[in-house]
């Protein structure tokens, strides 16, 4: 652990990766895992293009319901954390988060890529235009596009979606380039953001993952803390 200190202390340019388990101290649950949003739903009925051509009003029911409840949870210590640690390291700094709940944005994080979006937000399904959704008790599905008038969707990236290609160099540079990279709070099995641990190791960066359990980047790390996301964090940062 001292190690892992002292390489995240001198790293100038560090990149994080977070995934649902940073906001299950939240009290929102992860996709994975007991209790997770998957074992109840089926992303194939609700996280796909197809599902939302065919039923776009059980879509966009599922998405309010996660939003009245995202927006009902607050950041966490290790939300708090991050936010520190990009005070530290400054201008070297890269949050990348695979989380649609937009609890990081709450929390302060400013260097931050939302690679999967951002549930609070809706984009026209026309002309593209994004917009915070009303408040959540105010919020009744679809809403509709105050520049063209048709409806919009969730600003997230479905499965078979592909992520922005500006957006994925950006954070494949920061991975490559990384002195010290940190994955918290993913099982790493959904691509491409369970292959940047990996770039990150392969070009030479100090990886540290921390999660309570296991995960196929585990055997990779420099340094696997069985921890959650807030007590790993505070172990690592804190003085
Ligand atoms: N602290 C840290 N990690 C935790 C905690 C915690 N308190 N609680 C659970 N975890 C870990 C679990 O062990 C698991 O490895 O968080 C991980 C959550 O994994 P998933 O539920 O698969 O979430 P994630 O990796 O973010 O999923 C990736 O899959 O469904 C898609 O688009 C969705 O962005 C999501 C992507």
């Amino acid at each position: 652990m001292d190690v892992a200190r002292a390489k995240l202390r001198a790293a100038r340019r560090v990149a994080v990766l977070t995934g649902a388990g940073v906001s299950a101290e939240s009290g929102i649950p992860t996709f994975r895992g007991s209790g997770g949003l998957w074992e109840g739903f089926r992303p194939g009925e609700l996280a796909t293009p197809q599902a939302y051509a065919r039923d776009p009003d059980k879509v966009w029911r599922w998405y309010a319901w996660r939003y009245r409840q995202v927006m009902a949870a607050e950041p966490n210590r290790a939300h708090y954390l991050l936010v520190e640690l990009e005070e530290k390291k400054g201008d070297g700094f890269l949050l990348v988060t695979q989380n649609v709940d937009g609890l990081h944005a709450r929390a302060g994080s400013r260097r931050l890529v939302e690679l999967h979006g951002n549930i609070t937000r809706a984009r026209c399904e026309s002309c593209g235009k994004r917009r915070q959704l009303p408040p959540a008790n105010e919020f009744a599905p679809p809403p509709f596009c105050d520049s063209c008038g048709d409806r919009m969707r969730p600003d997230v990236v479905w499965f078979g979606e592909f992520l922005d290609a500006a957006l994925l160099a950006q954070v494949e540079g920061a991975f490559g380039g990384a002195e010290a990279a940190l994955v918290i709070g993913t099982s790493a099995v959904v691509e491409p953001a369970a292959s940047l641990g990996r770039l990150a190791k392969s070009a030479g960066a100090y990886l540290i993952e921390i999660n309570p359990e296991p995960t196929p980047l585990s055997p990779l790390a420099d340094l696997s803390l069985r921890a959650k996301a807030s007590r790993g964090l505070r172990a690592l940062i804190q003085q």
